[in-house]
């Protein structure tokens, strides 16, 4: 069975598992902010079709061309200053009034999440608004639209770089073991706009799932979560969500 009737009796038996759980995990990743207007990295238009990460998400990159990069960061640093928090970003403050025990795991480093007033945020990639200088293990917000300087500087003369996570570095032990134990202890986790391809992010639905946990995905494309999920919700997460945080509060 498809079409709407379809699709509003999945999202009610979503709401009805929602309802029910004290502690819930959402798991979210670039879909979640692409209705936002902030392009993903996979698929039609992702960042990843028009450029290659090892020019501009590796330390290598950085340590060959920070010019490059910090252009590259300066560029999507004005893409994400324009964007403002969509319906979606909004259901999830409200799920979290709802829930008692909700904890937010965004791989997005946009801050979004924050912006539209979500508290409990575990960002595990970073975040696009903060400099680290890795020579003085400092990290400094930096909210400057576009930059006056590229490179940037710290204060101490040495170049900072964003306090993202670049492939090949690890996810920051506390945000990973912090979003394990959300993870572990879910009775829901919601998973909103990831292709789940990223490592260690993509296994933490495994953590609840193996604990009996149940997974709602929404996203308007399969994934390689599909087969784990329970209940899918095909669409926008700013159409999805707020139909979801709106049945949950019909009871
Ligand atoms: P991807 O670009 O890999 O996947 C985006 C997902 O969002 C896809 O599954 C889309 O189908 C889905 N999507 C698109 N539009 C949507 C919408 N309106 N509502 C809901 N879902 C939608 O992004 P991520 O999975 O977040 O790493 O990528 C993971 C990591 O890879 C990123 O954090 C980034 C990247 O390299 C770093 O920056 C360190």
């Amino acid at each position: 069975m498809t079409g709407p009737d379809h699709i509003a009796e999945r999202i009610e038996t979503a709401a009805d598992a929602l309802r029910a759980a004290t502690r819930v995990a959402v798991l979210t990743g670039a879909g979640v902010s692409a209705d936002s207007g902030v392009p993903t990295f996979r698929g039609p238009g992702g960042l990843w079709h028009n450029f290659r990460p090892e020019d501009l998400a590796t330390p290598e990159a950085f340590e060959r061309d920070p010019q490059l990069v910090w252009e590259w960061y300066d560029w999507r640093r004005q893409k994400i200053a324009s964007a403002e928090p969509n319906a979606g970003h909004i259901a999830l403050v409200e799920l979290e009034e709802i829930v008692p025990d909700l904890t937010l795991i965004t791989q997005n480093v946009d801050g979004l999440h924050e912006a539209a007033g979500s508290k409990h945020v575990i960002e595990l990639h970073g975040c696009i608004w903060r400099v680290r200088c890795p020579a003085e293990g400092t990290v400094a917000e930096n909210r400057q639209v576009p930059l006056s300087e590229i490179p940037p500087h710290c204060r101490c003369g040495s170049l900072v770089r964003p306090d993202i996570v670049w492939f090949g570095e690890s996810v920051p032990g506390d945000a990973i073991a912090a979003a394990c134990c959300a993870a572990e202890a879910a009775e829901v986790m919601l998973v909103v706009g990831t292709s789940a391809l990223v490592y260690p992010a993509a296994a933490l639905p495994l953590l609840t799932s193996q604990r009996d946990g149940a997974i709602i995905e929404v996203n308007p494309e399969p994934t390689m979560l599909s087969e784990l999920t329970h209940l899918g919700l095909r669409g926008k997460g700013a159409e999805v969500l707020p139909q979801l945080v709106a049945a949950v509060r019909r009871e």
